[in-house]
């Protein structure tokens, strides 16, 4: 038996010192930060991979306001697939692939891939690629034979906006406002459809100036990954549908099927950012890192919905865990991702303090909109629901997933790690990650930091005491 001399720390075990600033105002701090190897985000925050949290309108969101949604991974590879694409097709520079039907095809064949692709339009094209027309949702709506064919209703190539191949954002933009259309399909010399603009593209680009996109102007989204040896297949189709960061989460991500599937993906997928864990300890990361993951999810029963700790005895406070897995990953250029207890913009500020260059959110960003599932209401208050990947029900239902049903012996096999509860509604994503963000800038300023890499350097921490904490929040003063 060992017993470590140092106390283990957590975010309401310490305060900030302020520090002189030289900001002016909140608005002269940057809060980018790098995710992982190629991965640089506006905001330093990504939804976390729990089924009560990022499926693809999250990861949407989260992407738009310049962080990162990171797929759960307890569905079918057919419908995480499905996800990867809506987030990949939700903003486009060129749409390069546009949805098209071809001249035979009826009305109702029309309106049912309008449905299953979730678009307004579609391009209607022989059978080399020639575009020969266009039909929308106002040409399908009232149309009183189903069966009629889709020329019928669509609007002819001759009465058609189109643009060339080449053609810039800036050409799209006028020709889409002179004309008042809201397509551009882009043709070659031959006529072949290669491209499509849409204003609601150009629209959302406007509307969210640091999302954050891949190379072909498309929002970035990650996929998480188990151990097993179906998740390389699942990875590869993951890869091949868009998603720019693989994550392999594991509860004990120091363990060697963690390091020997990280060291698997890498050889696979050299060129794809990876981030693994969950770890607690340096060594955790300087194995994760030798085996090639970029970066390194830290956070050991930290979670709101945790209780691996109470379970199984294990775990770091997370504030020491931070900073011990940030002094090994800054050495090795590896980032840290915090993972787990961020409950204000107050803990988001310490986590980076620590060395963290990203913290990952689950409980607060569950009562979203984005977050999967509807409101409940009790006692005329609004919550949503969130559970922990490792709780009952989400065990039994990753069962069923896998193995089609789940006999009743199985619920009592079980012994969960995390817990089912409700947050309350909380409105978009986007209010949550302005208050969160907004705090952080404050906290840089106080800390006299530019960026999040001079906070690592310049935050200077002070444990308090329970009257310390006491003091912190609202205190002697009735609060509504
Ligand atoms: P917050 O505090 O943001 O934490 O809600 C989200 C993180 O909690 C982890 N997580 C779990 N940990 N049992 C655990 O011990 C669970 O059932 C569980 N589910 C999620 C996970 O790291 C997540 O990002």
């Amino acid at each position: 038996m060992k017993l470590r001399p140092d106390t283990g720390l957590s975010f309401d075990d310490v305060l900030l010192v302020p520090k002189r600033s030289t900001a002016r105002s909140r608005k002269d701090v940057s809060t980018r930060t790098r995710l992982a190897a190629g991965i640089e985000l506006a905001i330093p925050v990504i939804s976390a991979n729990m089924d009560t949290v990022t499926e693809s309108r999250m990861a949407i969101a989260m992407a738009q306001q310049g962080g990162l949604g990171i797929l759960h991974r307890f569905m079918t590879l057919e419908r995480l697939v499905e996800l990867v694409r809506r987030v990949k097709r939700a903003e486009n520079g060129v749409v390069e692939t546009p949805v098209t039907l071809p001249l035979a095809a009826s009305v109702d064949q029309a309106r049912q891939k309008m449905v299953e692709a979730e678009v307004g339009g579609l391009m209607v094209t022989d059978e080399h690629g020639v575009l020969l027309g266009v039909v929308t949702t106002r040409d399908v709506l009232l149309a009183p034979d189903g069966a009629a064919p889709v020329s019928s209703v669509m609007t002819p190539r001759e009465r058609m906006v189109v643009g060339q191949s080449h053609a810039s954002m800036e050409q799209a933009r006028a020709a889409l406002h002179e004309h008042r259309v809201e397509k551009l399909p882009l043709v070659d010399e031959q006529g072949c459809l290669v491209g499509l603009i849409t204003t609601q593209d150009i629209v959302k680009i406007q509307k969210h100036p640091f999302a954050t996109k891949d190379g072909r102007g498309r929002l970035m989204v990650g996929v998480a990954l188990g151990v097993r040896p179906e998740d390389m297949a699942r990875a590869a189709a993951c890869v091949e549908a868009g998603a720019d960061v693989l994550v392999v989460d594991i509860a004990h991500g120091h363990s060697n099927h963690t390091l020997e599937m990280v060291a698997r993906l890498k050889k696979a997928f050299p060129a794809v950012p990876l981030i693994a864990g969950n770890v607690a300890t340096a060594p955790g990361v300087r194995d994760l890192a030798a085996a090639g993951a970029d970066a390194v999810k830290v956070g050991v029963g930290s979670g709101s919905i945790c209780i691996t700790r109470v379970v199984t005895g294990f775990g770091v406070p997370q504030l020491s865990a931070i900073s011990d897995c940030a002094e090994a990953g800054h050495a090795l250029n590896i980032p840290i991702v915090a993972d787990g207890g961020v409950r204000n913009s107050g803990d988001l500020t310490k986590a980076l303090a620590a060395g963290a260059a990203t913290a990952m959110i689950g409980s607060m960003l569950a009562g979203t909109d984005e977050s999967p599932g509807a409101p409940i209401v009790r006692d005329g208050r609004r919550f949503k629901v969130v559970r922990g990947m490792a709780s009952l029900t989400a065990n039994i239902d990753r069962r069923a997933i896998d193995q089609g049903q789940v006999a009743d012996e199985e619920w009592a096999d079980v012994v969960p790690e995390g817990v089912e509860a409700m947050v309350p509604y909380r409105g978009a994503v986007s209010d949550i990650l302005h208050q969160l963000v907004g705090g952080l800038r404050s906290g840089l300023s106080y800390a006299g930091a530019k960026d999040i890499v001079d906070l690592w350097e310049k935050a200077e921490f002070i444990r308090i005491t329970s009257g310390g904490l006491r003091e912190s929040a609202a205190h002697d003063v009735i609060t509504g």
